[in-house]
């Protein structure tokens, strides 16, 4: 006991920099009585070191002594019943093993059986029995191994991963697109093959969707060959990204027509080339005609003629197309003249008529929703068009729209209601679920599931140690399909590998994470608008008017007293017809669309009355007021944790949830003042536009440095859209207010409360701010400090302007605060960065304003 005590307490006292995520292998409590069941020679059956069996051979070594401090030998001949034996069914009943009362395995699927005389772990294929390898060392190191035998199958073939990572990036090699971890791991050696065989995944195209012709240049299949030797061992197959004009850019042939014979050669050449250095190979991943990309249908050629191309070519060496359906064109779109225009329904209008007429190796692959990756989207209607052909859903671990990993946010709960949708196919129960692994429709071949990851060379893979539970809940979504553990269960399982086995840090970990969805939906776009999110610029801060007026088809229609896109086929696009009958009538009518995607479906007046009996713009108030106050609690839930997990990790993530909880502020205020200004309707609760205990900057005594500055888009200053920046970058700013006017309007007596600077921290540059109390003796005391760094601490995009994505809150809690006081703040910018500042918070306790 007293020895576990101390593996517990050294475990604790190490930082963490989080590269090995949920593969820590911490020493745990149970140690002493899980050792009867953990034999200490671990019998191997395949030496080779490229196999999967061998890998899984190491990594039970490595986790049993990690975990239980016990230290075995590995032998590769043998299959003595008392050691632990892994390795494929095959491999043992060669050597004798009985397989008697085995449980049915499909490909991938493994069995275990631990008893106190040895333990069995036994894969369908050598994939398979490292992933029993790694589902025996999770059980372990939970604390939750006991003597039983059980069988695992994966729900879906596919369970791929997408790296967005640019193999040609003008010169800075490594750039991810919608990056937020770091430059590409694939410049650097790291363990990401492990982490993802760990959870299931079987596949990983190594780069960008946006993908030029170099990628298959004859150096960067070497170089895509020696990515795959190390992906090997972790039954790991790497696929490629495709340029569909590739004929045409990489060699003398004036077309990439699909049809034409020397085009169809060419790929054929392209993809032996390819196998003959990566035998392996999964496979291509196709964006054609999407946002500017060239594909079949620049020939005329149908989306099934572009598909086939490549999986003819691949036909001969086993490999699959993964062809997405992320298909419009951004660029004609007219949201002005065409009310019935939508680019919602772009993908069904172009599969329509192409079910059947693709090959067999060939997966659709869908984003969850039509349009792209929001915080929320019906599921994208495709999936009921395609009986006939397999297809996968593309779920977005990258959290583009949702905050770029520098908002808490876990998406299982919002995967898991997509993938339980009924569709309703032929009126018959049709979860998403059902299609993807081919059971509903009993299509030839299961498709899968899809993960878009921005991993890069941030320690913490993901550039922030809590969404790297998002990946782990991919794999599980993945592997089990409907079946999956609930997104409840799966935090838990997560924190105990991660973090730690204490209950305090389980259930605030559980609490921040199933509350972090609803709340970030709460404070972005809400009722099916989408996110909001400047969708022009880093798709990460609020812009409402960004979504409207241009060809990007991500429309609301706000007008001065309506808001929605009427999807109907009564009155609108007819996106609600591409359902089947009964979800396409619950769409239809206002009376029937659940009130989380009103907006989505229908374009009602503000004052339009909600299911919950709200009106649509009093919930988008309520909403955002309920989110903001939601997320001020996260980092206070978090401070409960210090001293129970390592420093290191306790500040990395408390930095990012106080960051989160002032930018939520700045949703928050954003959006309910865009509304408020369009409408003209005032907040029932009067809390829009009236901040009591707010001093505007530019209300403020610009004594040296300063000016007034207009911020754009208006809502993301506050007072109107006004805050002060620096005159020039090279010269300190100095702006003061007497505190006086403050207290009268406040209604505040001389006391102690957290102030709070609302700033614009911009790229690139440093600067500082400085917050001063000057009493009336003349004594000056400060406050405090900070400087503009955000953009090298978070990974989010970065931007040079001063708007919602740039805005940024301070808080100094416990600060002394009399009438006779003056407040002083002094801003030096830096580099392109003007120390710009919005606003000054005085709160009394409990008040968030
Ligand atoms: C989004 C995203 C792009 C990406 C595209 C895609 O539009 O912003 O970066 O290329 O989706 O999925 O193809």
């Amino acid at each position: 006991m007293r020895a576990a005590l101390l593996l517990l307490l050294i475990s604790l006292a190490a930082a963490e920099n989080g590269i090995d995520a949920w593969l820590r292998y911490a020493p745990i409590p149970e140690a002493n009585s899980f050792k009867d069941f953990v034999p200490s020679t671990i019998v191997v059956l395949n030496d080779s070191q490229i196999s999967p069996v061998y890998t899984a051979g190491q990594e039970l070594q490595q986790g049993i002594n990690s975990i239980l401090g016990q230290r075995c030998q590995v032998a590769y001949e043998g299959s003595d019943d008392s050691s632990i034996i892994v390795g494929t069914v095959e491999a043992y009943a060669s050597t004798g093993g009985s397989i008697d009362g085995l449980q049915e395995l499909i490909a991938d699927g493994y069995y275990i059986s631990t008893s106190a005389g040895g333990v069995l772990i036994l894969g369908e294929n050598e994939r398979g029995a490292l992933y029993g390898a790694f589902a025996f060392l999770e059980t372990l190191a939970t604390g939750n191994l006991s003597a039983g035998s059980y069988a695992s199958n994966p729900d879906a073939p596919v369970r791929w991963v997408n790296q967005w990572d640019n193999m040609r990036d003008g010169g800075t090699h490594g750039s991810v697109e919608r990056g937020y971890g770091g430059k590409s791991i694939f410049f650097w050696d790291g363990q990401y093959a492990r982490l993802l065989a760990s959870i299931g995944i079987n596949g990983i195209v190594i780069n960008n969707v946006n993908a030029n012709e170099t990628t298959i240049n004859d150096t960067n299949i070497e170089g895509v060959a020696r990515v795959a030797d190390a992906f090997r061992p972790y039954g790991i197959q790497i696929g490629l990204s495709l340029y569909f004009s590739s004929p045409a850019n990489l060699s003398h042939l004036d077309t990439f027509d699909p049809l034409n014979e020397e085009v169809i050669a060419w790929w054929n050449n392209k993809t032996t080339q390819i196998y003959s250095h990566i035998p392996d190979f999964a496979g291509y991943l196709v964006k054609a005609n999407s946002e500017g990309q060239p594909g079949p249908l620049t020939y005329n050629r149908t989306l099934a003629e572009g598909a086939n191309l490549f999986a003819r070519a691949l036909q001969p060496h086993g490999g699959t197309v993964m062809f997405r359906a992320f298909v419009y064109d951004s660029k004609t779109l007219n949201q002005t003249t065409n009310w019935k225009a939508d680019r919602a329904n772009a993908a069904v209008e172009f599969f329509d008529g192409l079910d059947g007429k693709f090959e067999d190796n060939v997966v659709i692959q869908i984003k969850y929703g039509p349009i792209d990756f929001q915080v929320r989207e019906p599921v994208s209607p495709l999936f009921t068009h395609l009986e006939n052909t397999a297809t996968s859903i593309e779920l977005q671990i990258t959290q583009e729209y949702l905050g770029q990993q520098a908002h808490l946010v876990y998406l299982p709960p919002m995967w898991r209601e997509l993938l339980d949708f009924d569709l309703r196919v032929d009126s018959q129960p049709t979860p998403l679920t059902s299609i993807l692994n081919g059971s509903r429709f009993g299509t030839k071949r299961a498709g899968g599931y899809a993960g878009v990851v921005n991993v890069g060379t941030n320690t913490t893979w993901l550039g922030s140690h809590l969404a790297m539970s998002n990946l782990y809940a991919f794999g599980k979504t993945a592997w089990y399909g409907a079946s999956a553990p609930s997104p409840s269960e799966i935090i838990d399982t997560w924190t105990r590998l991660t973090f730690s086995h204490d209950p305090t840090v389980i259930s605030t970990i559980n609490a921040l994470s199933l509350a972090s969805w609803p709340t970030y939906e709460n404070y972005t776009g809400n009722l099916g608008l989408q996110t909001l999110t400047d969708i022009l610029l880093g798709h990460y801060g609020p812009n409402p008017a960004s979504q409207d007026g241009n060809p990007w088809g991500q429309w609301t229609r706000a007008d001065g007293n309506s808001i929605g896109m009427d999807r109907t086929v009564s009155n609108g696009t007819g996106f609600a017809g591409q359902y089947p009958t009964e979800v396409a009538e619950m769409y239809e009518r206002i009376e029937t669309t659940p009130d989380e995607l009103m907006l989505w479906f229908h374009h009602v007046g503000y004052t339009q009355k909600l299911h919950s009996g709200k009106t649509v713009l009093q919930h988008i108030y309520d909403a955002h007021y309920e989110g903001a106050a939601m997320a001020q609690t996260f980092p206070v839930q978090w401070e409960g944790l210090k001293g129970l997990v390592d420093e290191e990790r306790y500040e990395h993530v408390l930095y990012r949830l106080r960051y989160q909880a002032g930018h939520s502020l700045v949703w928050r205020d954003s959006i309910c003042n865009f509304y408020f200004n369009k409408s003209g309707i005032a907040d029932e609760l009067g809390r829009v536009g009236n901040y009591r205990y707010r001093i505007e900057a530019e209300e403020m005594e610009l004594v040296e440095g300063y000016k007034v500055y207009q911020v754009k888009p208006f809502e993301a200053g506050s007072g109107g859209g006004w805050a002060i920046a620096t005159i020039a970058n090279n010269t300190r700013g100095v702006a003061e207010a007497s505190l006086d006017d403050f207290f009268e309007k406040s209604g505040l007596s001389d006391g102690t409360y957290d102030v709070a600077v609302n700033y614009y921290d911009q790229a690139l540059g440093n600067s500082t701010w400085e917050l001063w109390l000057m009493d009336g003796n003349g004594e000056e005391a400060l406050v405090g400090e900070w400087k503009g760094d955000l953009e090298y601490n978070l990974g989010r995009a970065p931007s040079p302007y001063i708007d919602g994505q740039t805005a940024a809150r301070v808080t100094f809690n416990g600060v002394q605060v009399g009438r006779d006081m003056k407040l002083r703040i002094v801003g030096v910018p830096d580099g392109l960065e003007s120390a710009a500042v919005d606003y000054v918070s005085i709160l009394p306790e409990g008040v968030v304003d």
